[in-house]
């Protein structure tokens, strides 16, 4: 019940059953790239019939018929794409190992040649949680980047609020949503930390409101410099400095993390009050 109300049932987008786009989009392009029995680079990958993200994408349902068959498919470091560095998500690798960035085959590099950008959408794709968790992969310029105690302190990452308490069908669990249908947010896996819930709701407003204002003034900048147009987030095609691909691959990285701030507080600022100075 809790996963029919999830995204990973609902969002739809299983139907991008092709080539690479079938690892995290179908249910049985994950298993057989685990299996070996899928590859994405082959010409003419195809899943038939897919399926979304479900029990079988994520457990190894119907192995051994034992309780071991509860046991995640997948563990241990993830390797991230667009860098030579993984991180280790504890209980929540699997999560990331979807929800990261894509190879970016034209990724800027710091103060490095100027970029070609062809299509409306240079960005690491909409799965940028693990990149902004993990404060890797993404356009890292400038001094002062750390991560939030968040990083290191919450060791099995994503499912520690996901999935944690929330209201039954609505948010936590298996609906891995924070926010139930009355945009209430779950705080049931921040009070062991966040012991005041007055606090905590300061806290978050503060945060998300600093994001968001940062965000705002991230975008103008980026609109001045043409790699975007006011009211859109899409990229224009050209040819920009290094920099300013880089500080876009950031805004649109920020943008889809989805959580505005939460998932790394200090890197998140951070990272945008670095990607504005760059553009100054
Ligand atoms: C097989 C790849 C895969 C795995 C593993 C995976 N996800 Fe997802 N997740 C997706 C995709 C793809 C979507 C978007 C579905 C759509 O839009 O059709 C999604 C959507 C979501 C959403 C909703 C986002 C929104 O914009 O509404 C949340 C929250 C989420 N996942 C959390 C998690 C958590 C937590 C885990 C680990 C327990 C996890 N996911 C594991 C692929 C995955
Ligand atoms: C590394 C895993 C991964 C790969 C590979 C991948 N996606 Fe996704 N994609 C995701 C995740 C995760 C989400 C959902 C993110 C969220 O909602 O926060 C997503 C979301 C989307 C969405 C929904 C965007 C929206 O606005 O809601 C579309 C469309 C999409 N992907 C298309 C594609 C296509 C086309 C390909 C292949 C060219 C592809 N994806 C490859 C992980 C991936
Ligand atoms: C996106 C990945 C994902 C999907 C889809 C998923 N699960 Fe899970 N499931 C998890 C994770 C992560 C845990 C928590 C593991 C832990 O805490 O050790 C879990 C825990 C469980 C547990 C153990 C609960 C407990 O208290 O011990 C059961 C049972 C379970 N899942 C069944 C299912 C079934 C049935 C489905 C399909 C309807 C499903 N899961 C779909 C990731 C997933
Ligand atoms: C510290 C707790 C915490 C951890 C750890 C965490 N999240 Fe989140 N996440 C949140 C909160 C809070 C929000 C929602 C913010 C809001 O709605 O205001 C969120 C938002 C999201 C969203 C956007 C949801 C939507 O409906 O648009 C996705 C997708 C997501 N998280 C996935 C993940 C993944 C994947 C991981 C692990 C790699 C993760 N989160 C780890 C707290 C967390
Ligand atoms: C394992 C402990 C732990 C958990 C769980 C946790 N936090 Fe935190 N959080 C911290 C610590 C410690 C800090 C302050 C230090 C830092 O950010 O480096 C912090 C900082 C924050 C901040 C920024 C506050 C500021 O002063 O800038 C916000 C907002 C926040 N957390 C929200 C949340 C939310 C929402 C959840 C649950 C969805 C959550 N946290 C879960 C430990 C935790």
């Amino acid at each position: 019940m809790q996963w029919e109300a999830s995204t990973h049932a609902t969002g739809g987008n299983y139907n991008r059953n092709t080539g690479e786009c079938a690892i995290c989009h179908t249910s049985q392009g994950y298993r057989g790239l685990l299996a070996g029995t899928y590859d994405p680079a082959a010409t003419g990958a195809v899943i038939s019939n897919p399926n979304p993200p479900n029990c079988y994408t994520c457990h190894s349902i119907h192995e051994s018929y034992t309780p071991a068959d509860l046991a995640l498919t997948f563990s241990g470091a993830v390797a991230l794409n667009n860098t030579t560095e993984s991180f280790d998500f504890g209980k929540s690798s699997q999560c990331a190992s979807c929800h990261q960035g894509r190879t970016l085959t034209n990724f800027a590099q710091i103060n490095g040649p100027d970029v070609t950008i062809t299509n409306t959408r240079y960005h690491v794709h909409y799965g940028s949680q693990a990149n902004i968790i993990s404060g890797k992969g993404l356009f890292n310029i400038g001094e002062g980047l750390s991560n939030s105690l968040h990083t290191t302190m919450i060791t099995d990452q994503c499912i520690s609020c996901h999935m944690t308490g929330g209201t039954p069908g609505q948010s936590g669990g298996h609906t891995f949503k924070m926010r139930n249908l009355s945009n209430g947010l779950n705080t049931a896996g921040c009070v062991s930390c966040h012991t005041d819930a007055a606090a905590l709701t300061a806290d978050i407003t503060a945060l998300q409101t600093q994001v968001a204002d940062l965000m705002v003034e991230l975008k103008a900048k980026l609109d001045a410099k043409g790699i975007s147009v006011p009211g859109s987030d899409n990229s224009v095609a050209g040819t920009y400095p290094a920099n300013v691909a880089g500080a876009f691959i950031n805004y649109k990285a920020v943008l889809y993390d989805g959580s505005h701030g939460v998932h790394n507080p200090t890197y998140t600022v951070k990272l945008l009050q670095n990607s504005i100075a760059v553009l100054e």
